[in-house]
């Protein structure tokens, strides 16, 4: 079976052709990032007038690039939610009119299981059942994963995600939209030990998360700053700050999914979401699991963040598994991830 995806549930727009036997033939983005930078974050209205203009060349060029003629496409699959609606609806309508324009099914995909399954697109793809760290700017769960469609959340953030602590931080140095990669680029200049933020919820026993005070301690670190500094000084204590921000994160991440894995008694960890593309997060758990055993799998750099990939690789199981939209478009901004289904064996 051939597919098409479609994503387009934030500010990324994005398609791609899988194929079965095959694999994956193409895969094509467009980042909003510049569009959104200037607001510090993203307009929901702003990207679904780009989606719009987006995601039809998008599917264009992914089909030129994959040497496929419409008529090839034996299903569409595109992101259904969680995300913004209005950045969903885009991607939802012109796929289920393609769909309908080609006469195939269409089905809409939960996008975490879209970031959950990213990994099976590797050579070496992870083993059922598994335990997840799902860890982006929206989500921060970990979950036991025992096969496609079987999945229960262990714990998740209370307040803020990883991937938004890293962003809301980043802005509190001064640095722009969507700043995690940049914090993570700055801390490689920090120093060690001269700052000490909280890691919540270590003390506690559990597997929540809770990374809002973290931002309280950054604003008291740069309002700290002294006026006198020279450039440089303050370049240096602005590093200094990243780097303890980074550490604190991933400290916390590495420490409740540990805990995880021993509570499951699993070996196997998928780390998936965009803060899954931090080096020091991968460093840390490549050294845990030669320590102790376990195999780690990630998704490439590239799948890490929003793509229409991961949508294809969870689209194509369901619709080969014979699953179809119903009558109308069932894009929805909220959508629990255990409220899906397992596969149906066919
Ligand atoms: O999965 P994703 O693209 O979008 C959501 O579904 O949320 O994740 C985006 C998040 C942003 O918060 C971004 O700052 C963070 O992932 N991120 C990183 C890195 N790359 C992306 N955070 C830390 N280090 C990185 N290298
Ligand atoms: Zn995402």
């Amino acid at each position: 079976m051939r597919i098409l995806a479609i994503e387009s549930s934030c500010d990324e727009s994005a398609a791609a052709i899988l194929d079965s036997d095959r694999g994956l033939l193409a895969h094509e983005l467009f980042s909003q990032i510049e569009l959104h930078r200037i607001y510090g974050g993203v307009v929901p209205e702003l990207a679904s007038r780009d989606h719009v203009q987006r995601l039809l060349p998008l599917v264009s060029r992914a089909l030129e690039v994959a040497e496929t003629a419409p008529d090839r496409i034996e299903g569409i699959a595109y992101t259904a939610g969680p995300g913004l609606i209005g950045a969903l609806l885009c991607g939802a309508t012109l796929a289920r009119s393609l769909a309908y324009a080609w006469r195939v099914p269409a089905l809409g995909v939960h996008h975490l299981e879209g970031h959950l399954l990213a990994p099976l697109l590797e050579s070496r793809p992870p083993p059922f059942p598994h335990v997840a760290l799902l860890v982006s700017g929206g989500h921060t769960m970990l979950i036991e994963v025992r096969g496609i469609g079987e999945y229960t959340v262990l714990g998740e953030t209370r307040d803020d995600a990883a991937g938004e602590a890293f962003d809301k931080s980043a802005k509190l140095l001064g640095l722009p939209y969507p700043g995690g990669p940049q914090l993570a680029a700055l801390a490689s200049d920090g120093r060690a030990g001269a700052y000490e933020f909280p890691r919540p919820m270590l003390d506690r026993p559990g597997l929540e998360f809770s990374f809002s005070g973290l931002k309280t301690a950054v604003l008291h670190a740069v309002r700290a700053f002294p006026a006198q500094r020279s450039p440089a000084q303050l370049q240096q204590a602005r590093a200094d700050v990243a780097r303890e921000v980074q550490e604190a994160i991933v400290d916390t991440l590495v420490a409740k999914t540990l805990r995880a894995l021993e509570a499951t008694g699993l070996v196997d960890l998928v780390v998936a979401g965009g803060v899954g593309a931090n080096r020091r997060l991968r460093a840390r758990f490549d050294a845990e699991s030669a320590r102790r055993g376990l195999r780690v799998y990630y998704p490439r750099l590239e799948f890490c963040t929003d793509n229409a990939a991961m949508i294809a690789v969870a689209g194509l199981a369901r619709l080969q598994a014979g699953e179809r939209d119903g009558a109308g478009i069932a894009a929805r901004a909220r959508w629990p991830l255990e409220s899906l289904q397992p596969l149906a064996v066919p």
